[in-house]
């Protein structure tokens, strides 16, 4: 412990220590003036700082900031760079603001396309969420301001958010729900972790001793400190045994004295409060070492919010309207061109330095065009025939309709979950009524997470998703239309066809305190390859104005230790007459191995920018990770022997070329053979089969005799008419050898445990 620190610990009177590990404010730590423990301020986040003018008050309107686009368009970057960029700044931002810790980023995966939050999620890949999350914590760090990663863990619905207890298998957990946080703590450290609202398989993530300690603290090395979510705390005796640091909001007179009475009454111990005392300080003591107040570059935010847009924005559909060029008369149709939706509803909500209104960029980059504007449909869900006559009739008259449709807050925000994928009925026939009377129409979307378009994708001659764009949104989607840059941003989730087709349809929002996560593994693009579904854009798409060929891909090694990984490197070229940029994607696919696997999984990926014609090689690396998974009997991440398919690929169902490789495994796993292990399972290990494998061959041929043939459906004479060996296969040994007990010298269990002893004193 640092020295200060601990001598500062040793001067806490008990009193002291539980009123720091509770917040004084809505936004601060509990100073303690005569030692001189500073206070801490924190404010969220993500994609801004809210900070009110008296962090002292609950709510009020935040002072201006920038409001950068929201994690659902960061995602569709790619760009860890820009991420990085983007964290400078927002440090930049809390230090004029005068805020220590920006509460975010959001690390969770989206499990439904309904989750309230989806749009403050980057991803439902955990190795992309995971590389976006770090990058971004290291941009706002690297600038001396801390972050808050959150909401850990499986926080994917809002539905009972503050009680339900997600049940997930712990090889999920370590597969899906975790990695991202993992990666986030291991490769950036943040400052602070704050723990989710939900309960995990039934104990409050708040109190959660397996996540926040054993986890987080213990197996990751998380060395800061761990906040709840506002509120989040029930038993607050019971979260500093499992491992939560500092409970927000304060100030809470009851929970302090619990926890002095707790520690008087030998209830809890002193030493688990001094650690989460010494975490605190080390935390507040660090923020202290950056020297707040100032000014920030309004503009230069401004401007860069704007460049993030143009990269997060992804074209979905264009059948060569798009770049708009040469048009004399436009309609732009819908109010979300003169009233930007920008960001949602909640938390994350920011008080915006300015606001870009889509419709005067718009008209500022249509030159001589003559553009005109209806609005559409109403701010509410009412059903106005008279605004969708109006629209038709300007969409007729002109050479163009742009239709800017914003999926309304009423529809999807912070505190609920959506109820279905769709637009409002208005924005529908909306749009159906428009690209009736004039087939060049375009849809520019804002929204947070996928609609469906199944209504009405057909009859539009194009589709941006623009998503909860920022506050420079409103250019960079003037930019797109009119080719001023070319879009490259990519989905980094999927668009399904229907509610009904997505992964957690059944087990949704679930019932009775408990929501199963059924799906296991499969979320995201995982489930849709699993059950061979198709889906309206798959993860990973995305459109561009050029075209780009894969060629010569090569990997460093075809045969290599797991220990060593590997480099993946594919040429890419602009076949196309503009430049753009490419996002490449590895995904990993296991072509055998002793539990399930996803049929593939994100590994690795690059953006490249290229000139027409231009040619570069991109190189990936993979390492052991890329190809291990999480056993849950061996209770660690594991990796076999075999073979690799590694598919280059511009989306999870755009493979461009496949390479195999072979991985030798250098784990020498303890063996998991017991008393219930199958016949299967003990030749499947290798301890097991040199034990075991002359007494199989013996047990094998004196089944044959008994059961007849011992062929494929052996209908023999004295046959039973099934593969034996089959049968025999997923039995225990010694369920079996009970059929056999006459003629063995031994009782079956004592001759199993003889095997299993010698099995396990092999190395
Ligand atoms: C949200 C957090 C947020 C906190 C403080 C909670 O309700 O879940 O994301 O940081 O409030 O506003």
């Amino acid at each position: 412990m640092n020295a200060d620190i601990k001598s500062l610990v040793a001067q806490m009177t008990l009193e002291e220590k539980a009123a720091l590990c509770t917040g004084a404010s809505h936004w601060t730590t509990t100073p303690v003036d005569r030692l001189d423990i500073p206070e801490m301020v924190v404010s969220d986040g993500p994609h801004g700082v809210r900070r009110v003018p008296d962090v002292h008050s609950i709510s009020q309107k935040s002072l201006p900031a920038t409001c950068f686009p929201t994690a659902s368009c960061l995602a569709s970057t790619w760009d860890v760079d820009l991420l990085r960029e983007m964290g400078n700044a927002l440090a930049e931002e809390c230090i004029a603001l005068n805020v220590d810790v920006l509460l975010g980023p959001g690390a969770n995966m989206k499990r439904s396309p309904l989750g309230g939050r989806n749009f403050e999620y980057f991803s439902e890949d955990p190795f992309l969420a995971g590389e976006l999350a770090a990058n971004f914590i290291n941009g706002i760090q690297g600038r001396g301001v801390g972050t808050s990663l959150k909401h850990y863990a499986a926080n994917n619905q809002e539905f009972q958010r503050f009680s339900i207890s997600a049940e997930v298998d712990e090889r999920v957990l370590r597969e899906i729900y975790l990695p991202a946080f993992e990666k986030a703590v291991k490769q950036a450290q943040p400052w602070t972790v704050m723990c989710s609202y939900n309960k995990v398989n039934g104990t409050f993530a708040s109190e959660h001793y397996h996540l926040l300690t054993e986890i987080l603290k213990n197996e990751w090395g998380f060395e800061g400190l761990v906040v709840s979510d506002w509120g989040a705390v029930r038993d607050r005796v019971a979260a500093l045994k499992g491992g939560l640091d500092w409970e927000m909001p304060g100030p809470q007179e009851r929970r302090v004295k619990a926890v002095v009475e707790a520690v008087r009454a030998g209830e809890l111990d002193e030493a688990i409060l001094d650690e989460s005392v010494r975490r605190i300080l080390t935390i507040v003591f660090k923020a202290k070492q950056t020297p707040k107040n100032g000014a920030f570059d309004v503009d230069a935010h401004h401007e860069l919010a704007h460049q993030i847009a143009v990269e997060g924005m992804v074209l979905l559909k264009n059948d060569g309207l798009l770049p708009l060029q040469g048009q004399q008369h436009i309609a732009v149709i819908g109010r979300s061109a003169e009233n930007a939706h920008f960001q949602g509803g909640g938390s994350s909500h920011i008080n915006p330095t300015r606001v870009s209104v889509p419709f005067k960029e718009f008209k500022a980059q249509a030159g001589n065009a003559e553009v005109t504007y209806a609005e559409g449909y109403p701010t509410d869900n009412s059903f106005r025939q008279d605004m969708i006559d109006q629209a038709v009739t300007l969409a007729q008259s002109a050479d163009v309709a742009v239709l800017y449709i914003a999926l309304p807050t009423f529809k999807e925000s912070e505190g609920y979950d959506r109820t279905d994928l769709d637009l409002t009925d208005q924005q529908i026939a909306l749009i159906k009524a428009v690209a009736k009377v004039q087939p060049k129409t375009v849809v520019v979307l804002n929204n947070g997470a996928p609609v469906a378009m199944s209504a009405w994708i057909d009859d539009v001659s194009a589709v941006l998703e623009s998503w909860m764009m920022g506050q420079a949104g409103g250019a960079a989607i003037a930019d797109v239309l009119f080719g001023k840059v070319n879009p490259c941003g990519k989905l980094a989730e999927t668009f399904p066809l229907k509610l009904a087709d997505t992964p957690a349809h059944i087990n949704w929002p679930g019932e009775a305190g408990r929501v199963q996560y059924g799906e296991g593994l499969f979320i995201g693009y995982r489930y849709y390859d699993a059950k061979s579904l198709p889906v309206l854009f798959p993860f990973g798409y995305g459109l561009s104005y050029t075209s780009f060929a894969y060629g010569n891909p090569k990997v460093s090694a075809s045969r290599f230790k797991d220990v060593d990984g590997l480099t993946v490197t594919v040429d890419v070229t602009n076949t196309g007459k503009v430049a753009g940029k490419e996002i490449v994607q590895v995904y990993v696919h296991d072509q055998k191995s002793a539990l399930v696997r996803p049929g593939k999984e994100l590994k690795g990926f690059a953006k490249v920018e290229l000139q027409p014609g231009e040619t570069k090689s991109v190189s990936i690396q993979l390492d052991f990770r890329a190809f291990a998974y999480y056993h849950p009997k061996h209770k660690q991440w594991v990796t076999e022997d075999g073979e690799f398919d590694l598919l280059i690929a511009a989306s999870a169902t755009d493979v461009r070329h496949s390479l195999t490789v072979t991985l030798e495994s250098t784990l020498n796993l303890p063996c998991l053979l017991d008393m219930e292990s199958t016949i299967r399972e003990w030749m499947d290990d290798p301890r097991g089969r040199l034990v075991f494998g002359v007494f199989y061959e013996q047990l094998e041929s004196e089944f044959r005799k008994i059961f007849g043939g011992g062929g494929e459906f052996s209908d023999d004479e004295g046959g039973i008419g099934m593969d034996v060996m089959d049968m025999m296969g997923d039995m225990p040994l010694v369920s079996v050898l009970m059929w056999q007990q006459d003629a063995l010298p031994m009782h079956p269990e004592d001759i199993v445990a003889g095997f299993l002893a010698q099995a396990h004193s092999l190395k």
